[in-house]
């Protein structure tokens, strides 16, 4: 056999353009897959995700690759081994709380590592309609706590009625399973574009703080139904507290009215089913609350406990966060009992290919992207300008499953021949079936927190000759 020289994965990782070469391993094997980057049938962009490191993880993804001619091919490009050394992982860092996080997907775009804060690269957001779970944004607020599934036991109080200490294996069994395909998305999507107006207090998200997924578990209804909860008038709301807390005790909580937990048609559920297996533990495993149509900090992950109240949450996240505030309020002058929690989000579009600054070849150019809208809201129209807003055409809505009430987004795509040389603005816009439409400019929406950032989406994009 022949001899391969030895490399570390350090030395691999500086292989991640084709300048540098494109240098990736499978098994303990060393690829110098430069020159197969720009034949890759998934496309040049997808491949370079994985430059620098390991291919199990991506083609774990993307099951085309299970085929033996893959592999075959693969081994055309061989150039070295990885060090023996190189298997045994670095020993954890005991005193760190964040310690005891699970490892994550590396195509992840990290915006913080503790918590950990993450979204999948925009070419792989709009692959497939459900966000498989590895890729599905991270939105943490404290270190992941370990929960032993035997033991778990979540509380539910109603006032009036009695309290239940719920077992996983009860919440099975004692209620139907209900399944709902909901998108979730952060209030702070998009922020990054807002920081560019003005500087804004928050992570730097990108554009995608919003992922969509299939999920199972119970009703929230008939849980607090089967807690003895009656007929209640006036003010009320359920109070959702998690397991994850800061080193003061604190522990990550939020609410929603009790109105749309009680209504059947809102499909509010208790969720330990994500794309049918079971919660991976970034996104609250081993239970998590599911509010469809609502701003994601209101679906509370390894949830501890539900109360019915007559306030909102007394969390922070719930009083002094997750609101939007007029342009000209500052944190001299911000008032956060003045503005109501947000829950329904408002419509959103962005567009996910090409990217900003891409260099697209002339001929048919694709423009693929997401649409979405709060409360249920279908998106009933996606507008797309290649001239910057001047003129539009109307994109195609991929088949969804749902029409009508929609809690999942629409996939669009627009083709269009495009001349070389010419730079063209491409821009997105939606609408949802009750005509709301998206702001054209950041300049009247920007808010002190970075919330709320539904602009047209633009991007600039050059044409090769
Ligand atoms: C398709 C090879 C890396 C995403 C394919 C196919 C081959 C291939 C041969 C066509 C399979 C068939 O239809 O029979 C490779 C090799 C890679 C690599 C050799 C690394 C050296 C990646 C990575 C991703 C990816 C890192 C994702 C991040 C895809 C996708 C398709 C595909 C989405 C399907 C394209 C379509 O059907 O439209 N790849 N691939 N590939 N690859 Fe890869
Ligand atoms: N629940 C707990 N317990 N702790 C958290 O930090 N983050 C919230 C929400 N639920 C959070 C939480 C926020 S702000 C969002 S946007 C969603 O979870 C993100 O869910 P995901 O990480 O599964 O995408």
């Amino acid at each position: 056999a022949p001899q391969y020289p030895r490399y570390t994965r350090a030395e691999v990782a500086q292989h991640r353009t084709p300048n540098d070469r494109v240098w990736v391993t499978h098994g303990s094997d060393v690829f110098d897959v430069t020159d197969f980057v720009e034949l890759h049938p998934g496309g040049p962009d997808k491949i370079l995700l994985a430059a620098g490191g390991a291919l199990e993880p991506f083609w774990a993804l993307y099951a085309v690759h299970g085929q033996p001619h893959v592999l075959e091919l693969l081994r055309e490009y061989k150039v070295g081994e990885l060090s023996p050394e190189e298997a045994a992982p670095p020993p954890a860092d005991t005193e760190d709380p964040f310690a005891g996080d699970p490892p994550r997907h590396p195509a992840l775009r990290v915006n913080s590592q503790k918590p950990f804060n993450a979204e999948p690269p925009p070419e792989l957001l709009t692959q497939s309609f459900l966000t498989p779970n590895e890729l599905f944004f991270t939105r943490n607020h404290l270190p992941v706590p370990s929960v032993e599934p035997g033991s778990y036991r979540l509380l539910v109080e109603v006032p009036g009625g009695r309290s239940l200490s719920l077992s996983l294996a009860e919440l099975r069994r004692r209620f139907p399973k209900h399944e709902v395909t909901a998108t979730l998305q952060c209030a702070g999507n998009r922020r990054s574009e807002m920081s560019r107006v003005r500087p804004v207090k928050g992570l730097s998200w990108d554009i995608g703080a919003i992922s969509t997924a299939r999920w199972g578990g119970a009703r929230l209804r008939d849980v607090l139904l089967a807690a003895g909860l009656g007929d209640k008038s006036g003010e009320w709301h359920v109070c959702f507290e998690g397991l994850d807390k800061d080193a003061s005790g604190t522990r990550y909580g939020a609410s929603i009215p009790l109105e749309r937990a009680m209504s059947p048609q809102a499909e509010v559920i208790l969720a330990y089913e994500m794309n049918g297996q079971e919660l991976p533990r970034d996104h609250g495993f081993p239970l998590r609350v599911v509010v469809p149509g609502v701003v994601g900090a209101r679906s509370v992950k390894w949830l501890r406990s539900v109360a019915v109240s007559p306030a909102e949450s007394p969390s922070h996240w719930q009083q002094n966060d997750y609101k939007g505030f007029c342009p000209s309020v500052d944190w001299d002058s911000v008032d956060f009992r003045a503005a109501p929690a947000i829950q329904e989000l408002p419509v959103q579009s962005a567009i996910t290919e090409p990217r900003p600054g891409a260099a697209v070849p002339a001929g048919e150019l694709t423009v693929k992207g997401y649409a979405w809208s709060g409360g249920g809201r279908e998106v009933i129209r996606v507008d797309v300008s290649l001239d910057g807003g001047r003129t539009w055409r109307e994109a195609e809505l991929c088949p969804r499953p749902e029409r009508g009430r929609a809690w999942a987004w629409a996939l669009w795509e627009l083709r269009a021949p495009v001349a070389a040389g010419a730079r063209l603005e491409l821009v997105c816009k939606a609408v949802d079936r009750s005509y709301n439409g998206q702001p054209e400019g950041v300049g009247g929406i920007w808010n002190l927190r970075g919330v709320l950032s539904n602009a047209w989406h633009r991007v600039p994009v050059t044409v090769t000759r």
